[in-house]
């Protein structure tokens, strides 16, 4: 089992990473994205807190607790160091040299590693229920956790402050969430779901995201402004 002090140093050393690698990182994406750093250390608190949720709803023991607080933290703490593609297994390797390096058993630097690799697969080919007899009990609770921070009002937030960036006008921003890529992704991952906690969680808040949406539509004027000359 990890101690609270644990936590906070793997927190604290997710955060720094997260940081230095975000202003090095030569990525274009990295480079135009106004606090990346921040934002992504947000992102990795939020999953700490889904995850705890459904370690609570779940009754996990303290053994599988311990894991998947650690596998939070360290989920995307390469985000900025690699292609998207892979993040899951780098941050892996980060993770168990990280742990290694600490002092931790050996059984849980594996059971850890294997979790932040497990959340970066590629989820398209295999469907959700085949998918979940792949993964570990603690990989399943880390990706969902994750999902759930791409389903409700976070999910929704995310999207207003980047299509705030772009300059877009309210009924622009009512199109693109109902067609864009935050609603594509939100509709995608919520059947990656296999805890009862976790669809519990994902249906309430996918639901959120739904009514915003339809609120939204029901609020804002969908009109072109007309063009003078
Ligand atoms: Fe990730
Ligand atoms: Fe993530």
């Amino acid at each position: 089992m990890i101690t609270k002090d644990q936590v906070l140093e793997i927190g604290s050393f997710v955060k720094d990473y997260l940081k230095e690698s975000a202003a090095s990182s030569d990525q274009e994406w990295v480079q135009s994205f106004p606090r990346a750093a921040d934002h992504h250390w947000q992102h990795t608190l939020n999953v700490l807190a889904n995850a705890e949720k459904i370690l609570e709803g779940e009754g996990a023991s303290e053994e599988q607790a311990s894991v998947v607080r650690a596998a939070a933290l360290l989920h995307d703490v390469s985000m900025f160091t690699c292609d998207h593609s892979i993040h899951g297994r780098v941050s892996s390797e980060i993770a168990e040299e990280y742990l290694r390096k600490h002092g931790y058993p050996d059984a849980f630097v594996q059971k850890v590693s294997k979790a932040v690799a497990e959340h970066g697969t590629d989820l398209g080919p295999i469907p959700p229920d085949e998918q979940g007899e792949l993964f570990s009990w603690e990989g399943k609770v880390l990706l969902e956790a994750d999902i759930l921070d791409k389903l409700g009002a976070s999910a929704v937030t995310n999207a207003l402050l980047y299509l705030g960036k772009q300059g877009c006008l309210s009924h622009e921003v009512s199109r693109d969430l109902a067609a864009g890529s935050a609603f594509e992704r939100a509709d995608f991952f919520r059947d990656y779901i296999w805890t009862t906690t976790g669809r519990k969680l994902a249906e309430e808040r996918f639901s959120f995201f739904l009514a915003f949406l339809a609120r939204l539509k029901e609020e804002v004027v969908d009109v072109e402004i007309p063009t003078v000359g």
